[in-house]
């Protein structure tokens, strides 16, 4: 796996790839969207920050951490198109986000909770717990993997009753990389009364957002999947209705802060991926986001391709969504267990790929990133049968 090149990016490719230096070398990484990758120079601002809280602990969180998060916060909440003068909360990860945002929403015994058969398991299983404390229901929509953005919608939209309290839905789901259309789903479900949440973790840098016209009542995206943040980097925003009910799950010093403060503090944890998290937004502007989009897509549509040839299935029936650079393949045969295909992807051919279990299905989900090639995801497709 030496000597790659990728004309899809163009001159400038070998200079980005080797940013990303981090990687196993001769392995193929096509799962981005699993656990996300920083660059080098966003690494090393992280290891500055690191530094400066090893030298002077007391100095970097008694008057440090504070102002840093707060410049972060504002360069996520531009980044994000919150409403002006906003602030959003900067969390660990998506999970985190999810667990505030559902555990925050007044239930009462008898509503009913509305997530989809694409939710993120977790996410169904912070739905379900809300549920089940309040004495609610958990209502599951099924929506087809080959709807498109009206038929996810219906799918969607259907499944409201006049019990239907919350509803949690997808941005890009990941088991089946599907892109819900949230700028149509958030306005119709909340005229039917319904609060919702987004599950936007893939969304921030994947895909242009702006919460002030999106306008969520919770949404939460991970900046350390597609937003070049060091791991683990998220950030949360609620509407400002819900931001006095909104409770941190760990208790600490902000218990007694208004929002986002009352979110961000969970004692002597390492934040300094979210403090590095600017870092990561000035990469991807510098690249140029739609350059970086464009190529992400058009690479992952080619390994969709490639692995559509090897299975002898036509590309032209496989899901796929504008701006989403991931893709899924069903694969011909179902596994027990899908992280046993997972290890021997990875062991026997050198490539990491996620093979998610869906409604019965075994799924192969590729990534595609800007330190990706074309040959990689020959290199799967030439291999793909002889592990089935
Ligand atoms: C849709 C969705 N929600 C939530 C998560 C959880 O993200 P994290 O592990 O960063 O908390 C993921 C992770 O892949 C995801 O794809």
């Amino acid at each position: 796996m030496d000597n790659l090149e990728n004309p899809l990016w163009g001159d400038d490719w070998t200079e980005v790839r080797e940013l990303f230096d981090n990687l196993q070398p001769g392995h193929a990484y096509l799962n981005h969207g699993g656990f996300g990758n920083a660059p080098r120079t966003v690494r090393a601002n992280q290891e500055q920050w690191r530094a400066r809280m090893n030298a002077n602990a007391t100095r970097f969180f008694r008057r440090e951490l504070g102002p840093g998060l707060n410049t972060a916060a504002r360069a996520a909440a531009e980044f994000l198109g919150a409403p002006a003068g906003d602030l959003v909360a900067l969390v660990a990860n998506a999970t985190a986000a999810m667990s505030i945002a559902i555990a925050s929403v007044p239930l009462e015994a008898g509503d009913e909770v509305l997530v989809t058969d694409h939710l993120y398991e977790t996410s169904v299983w912070a739905a379900g717990r809300r549920a089940e404390e309040a004495g609610a229901r958990l209502v599951t929509a099924a929506v087809p993997l080959d709807a498109d953005a009206a038929g996810i919608s219906a799918a969607v939209l259907d499944a409201v009753t006049p019990r239907t309290k919350l509803a949690v839905i997808d941005h890009v789901a990941s088991m089946t990389a599907r892109r819900f259309p949230v700028e149509d789903l958030v306005p119709a479900l909340q005229a039917r009364g319904v609060i919702v949440v987004v599950d936007a973790a893939h969304a921030p840098g994947m895909l242009p957002v702006d919460l002030a016209s999106l306008n969520p009542d919770f949404w939460g995206g991970n900046l350390h999947k597609w937003g070049y943040a060091p791991r683990s980097a998220a950030a949360f925003w609620a509407a400002p209705q819900w931001r006095s009910a909104l409770r941190n799950p760990i208790v600490s010093w902000g218990e007694r802060a208004e929002y986002p403060h009352r979110l961000t503090e969970v004692g002597t944890t390492d934040r300094t991926s979210l403090l590095a998290s600017p870092n990561g937004i000035a990469f991807l502007r510098a690249l140029g986001p739609q350059r970086i989009r464009e190529h992400n897509v058009k690479l992952v549509e080619y390994g969709q391709a490639a692995l559509a040839a090897a299975l002898d299935l036509d590309p032209a029936t496989l899901p796929g969504d504008p701006g989403v650079p991931m893709r899924v393949v069903p694969l011909p045969v179902p596994f027990d267990d899908p992280r046993d295909l997972q290890a021997e992807i990875s062991d026997r051919l050198g490539v990491e790929v996620s093979v998610p279990k869906w409604n019965g299905h075994t799924l192969l989900r590729i990534s595609a990133n800007i330190y990706n090639a074309p040959a990689e995801y020959d290199r799967l497709a030439a291999g793909i049968k002889s592990v089935l």
